[in-house]
């Protein structure tokens, strides 16, 4: 897109979108564009288009960084836990609810966000490998996906 300017459409609901990515366009809606400079658009309205735009990408960020950590844990960590919650006390590698669980509460190790990507990084107990060439963007990946697990009481 030409600087200064962004794409304004309307869907079937009647909602107004805002982009400056054209191959985000749905093709159905893209023989309506109407282009819209930033000059033309009152300051007021520039700054929703704005925060829009900002949501969108972070949205969209958000949601890459879940699935990225969803495929690390598919790769590196499947062979020994679940995330089913079955078997919850039987087992020593369920990970469902471990924020919670009484195991972490009697340890002596803080339970946050943090203790558990040292545990990832560095290994765990005898049998819990480390996995000291991730990285801290992976580790961070990792635990958008894990988390909402993690919590689960
Ligand atoms: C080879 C099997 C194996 C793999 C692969 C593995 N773990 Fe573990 N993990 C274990 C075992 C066994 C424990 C329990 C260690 C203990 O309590 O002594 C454990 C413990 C943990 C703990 C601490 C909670 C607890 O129950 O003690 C976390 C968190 C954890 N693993 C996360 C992960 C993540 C995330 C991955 C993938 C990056 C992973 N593990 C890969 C076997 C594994």
């Amino acid at each position: 897109m030409i600087a200064g300017e962004f794409y304004k459409w309307t869907d079937k609901k009647g909602t107004v979108h805002f982009t400056d990515n054209y191959l985000s366009i749905p093709h159905e809606y893209r023989h309506q564009i109407k282009i819209q400079k930033m000059e033309e658009t009152s300051e007021k309205k520039m700054e929703g288009i704005a925060a829009e735009l900002l949501i969108k990408k972070s949205v969209n960020e958000e949601r890459k960084a879940i699935s990225d950590g969803e495929k690390a844990f598919n790769e590196k960590c499947t062979k020994c836990h679940s995330l089913s919650g079955k078997n919850q006390d039987d087992s020593a590698t369920q990970l469902v609810g471990l924020l919670y669980s009484d195991k972490f509460k009697e340890s002596t190790l803080p339970v946050s966000e943090d203790s558990v990507k040292r545990i990832i990084k560095e290994g765990g107990g005898e049998d819990m490998p480390s996995f000291p060439e991730m990285t801290d963007k992976e580790l961070n990946e990792l635990m958008r996906y894990l988390i909402p697990y993690l919590k689960k009481k």
